[in-house]
């Protein structure tokens, strides 16, 4: 696996494969990478001939009270990691590299409306940052396919909307839930959590669970659904931001008669840690 910094660098590398023919898998990261990131690149393996991956950790998509200062950095142990699972190339930037014009002062990119809800009501600004870098590396490495993961599903969303829109002409994939053993969702700040409180955050899926299986007994109204849901996670100590039923393509709020195409969603604080998992409705086996 080759390592890059420059744009230069990268771009010789992609040139290269595009003038043989080949195809170019992206997979996006912010680092400190865990199995649910190998399962990216395995996807994108399948997919391309040259496979790259990024390591930024973005600023632009961290609120000014959030964690981007603490954020896991360990770029030796991802760069083992992602060499080990096939990856090609590794494109490590900085935020100069990234943000020529500054991180604050730069073109933003804006996905209205997908943004604004769920997680962009309570991180305003954080899928802004997320398609700005987001644009860039697809603008730099101009892949055939890039892999995202569907935990962050609001993200994916607003991703497709963005290729979309903006014409990328990218297929993008999305890749099922890496889960611990009990249902964690796999995510590189389950590291804040120590052990007893690992073990307790299992409860985000165990709820996802149940409000699913509710669903489908179709007994009660979704909100007396999502109601129980928040009680629920409230008992077991957790302060929950939202655990809600949307339209899994649009995040609208379903209709009372709505009994498929819907995506359940919890994002909850928990040990000074937030929290976010899904599950569709339609999942076979949740
Ligand atoms: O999902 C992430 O790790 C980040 O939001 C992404 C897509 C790499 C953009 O910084």
């Amino acid at each position: 696996m080759q390592i890059v910094t420059s744009i230069d660098d990268l771009r010789a590398l992609t040139r290269a494969t595009r003038r043989d023919g080949g195809s170019i898998g992206l997979v996006p990261t912010m680092g400190n990478l865990h199995a649910g990131h190998h399962s990216l690149v395995a996807l994108a393996r399948e997919r391309a001939s040259l496979v790259v991956a990024s390591v930024f950790v973005n600023p632009t998509q961290f609120g000014p009270n959030e964690d981007f200062a603490r954020y896991p950095r360990t770029p030796d142990e991802d760069a083992r990691g992602l060499a080990a699972h096939g990856c090609d190339v590794l494109f490590l930037p900085d935020v100069a590299t990234m943000y020529p014009l500054g991180a604050d002062d730069g073109v933003r990119v804006c996905v209205p409306g997908l943004s604004d809800v769920l997680e962009g009501a309570i991180r305003p600004g954080h899928f802004d940052g997320v398609a700005t870098v987001v644009s860039k590396l697809f603008n730099l490495v101009q892949p055939d396919v890039a892999v995202f993961g569907r935990k962050d599903y609001q993200q994916l969303l607003v991703i497709r909307r963005l290729v979309l829109d903006l014409c990328f002409g990218i297929e993008i994939v999305g890749a099922p839930i890496v889960r611990e053993e009990g249902g964690l969702a796999m995510s590189s700040r389950n590291q804040y959590l120590d052990a007893g409180q690992r073990q307790a955050a299992r409860e985000v899926h165990a709820t996802l669970r149940a409000m699913v299986g509710e669903f489908r007994e179709g007994e009660r109204p979704l909100e007396a659904i999502e109601a129980g849901a928040s009680r629920r996670l409230v008992e077991a100590g957790f302060a929950p931001d939202y655990a809600v039923f949307r339209n899994a393509t649009t995040l609208a709020i379903p209709g009372p008669d709505v009994r498929e195409g819907l995506v359940a969603l919890v994002a909850a604080r928990f040990g000074g840690v937030r929290l976010i998992d899904n599950l569709a409705v339609d999942d076979p086996a949740p």
